[in-house]
């Protein structure tokens, strides 16, 4: 159970931030279990305003030290030299977590320069709102527990997916990016109805609600999105209309495309990321 460990989290920005705030709320964790690092004194005083409790400070090693778990949060290439500072002090049992981008378990293994059991994520930024989408992959010696735990960390902000390793930079490009390409989407459906005549802020709205409220079908329904655009499509009708001129213009090779060229963008990231 999550909420017997002591849990650092090294580098606690957007992504570990949401982190702390799920764990303290959905697993009732001690704040005292939580150990949190970065380096902006102001950003650790905001830290230590939001989650009274945790010991929020800016020495890495003292932070792992003794953790059962710890969560690298920092960005890529801040990483090579915060697993330099902190691999002797991390306990040999301790469960690395490592959210970074492009760098493989086998990468992480080598720069702590021993075989520790390692679980890689890609979550997304809706975490923030306790809706995020996280891929876990499983290092050579993370065992089922380890992954358990893990997955009981990103279920306390969003679903959880287990994949294979290899199928992470897939995951980079639907999930891990994907948020940016519904933003886009919202934003061009809202200036779809400015066009029409809707002021801007209500236009905004409905976008964004339609797509909430879509996903949120589409995930409660468990209907295949087909048979859902089916319901609300009237023969003849005015989705139908729009449904065809959004073929025409190759809204679905769009996607794929787009989907395809991030996973490629990942996969080159990760032969550039810096190795042990
Ligand atoms: N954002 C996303 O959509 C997303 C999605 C999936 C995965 N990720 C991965 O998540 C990781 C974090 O992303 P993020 O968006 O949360 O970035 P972020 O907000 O910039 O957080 C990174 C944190 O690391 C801290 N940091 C940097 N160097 C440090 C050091 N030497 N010791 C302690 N703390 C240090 C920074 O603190 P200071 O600012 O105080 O220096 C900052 O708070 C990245 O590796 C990224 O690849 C992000």
């Amino acid at each position: 159970m999550l909420s017997t460990h002591s849990i650092a989290v090294v580098g606690a920005g957007n992504i570990g931030r949401a982190l702390i705030g799920g764990m303290l709320t959905a697993h009732e964790l001690e704040t005292s279990q939580v150990r949190a690092t970065r380096r902006s004194p102001g950003a650790l005083q905001d830290l230590a305003t939001a989650f009274p409790g945790i010991q929020a400070g800016h020495d890495n090693r003292q932070a792992v030290h003794g953790a059962s778990i710890v969560v690298l949060a920092v960005k890529p290439q801040n990483a090579a030299a915060v697993i330099e500072e902190i691999r002797d002090a991390v306990d040999d049992d301790a469960l690395v977590i490592s959210v970074l981008a492009g760098l493989t378990t086998e990468g992480i293994a080598a720069a702590f320069g021993r075989d520790l059991p390692i679980v890689r994520a890609m979550p997304n930024t809706p975490m923030i709102v306790d809706l995020g989408a996280t891929a876990l992959a499983a290092g050579s010696k993370a065992d089922e527990a380890h992954l358990g735990l893990a997955r009981q960390l990103f279920e306390a902000v969003g679903k959880v997916e287990i994949v294979p390793e290899y199928l992470m930079d897939a995951v980079t490009g639907l999930s891990g990016s994907g948020p940016a390409y519904v933003y886009m989407f919202i934003e061009a459906l809202t200036d779809g109805g400015v066009k029409q005549g809707i002021p801007r802020p209500q236009a905004f709205r409905l976008a964004a609600q339609t797509v909430y409220g879509a996903a949120k079908l589409v995930i409660e329904s468990g209907k295949h999105p087909a048979i859902l655009r089916d319901e609300v499509t009237t023969p003849g009708g005015t989705a139908i209309a729009a449904v065809a001129d959004l073929e025409a213009h190759g809204l679905r090779t769009m996607l794929i495309n787009a989907v395809a060229t991030a996973t490629k963008r990942s996969s080159e990231l990760r032969e550039l990321a810096p190795r042990g």
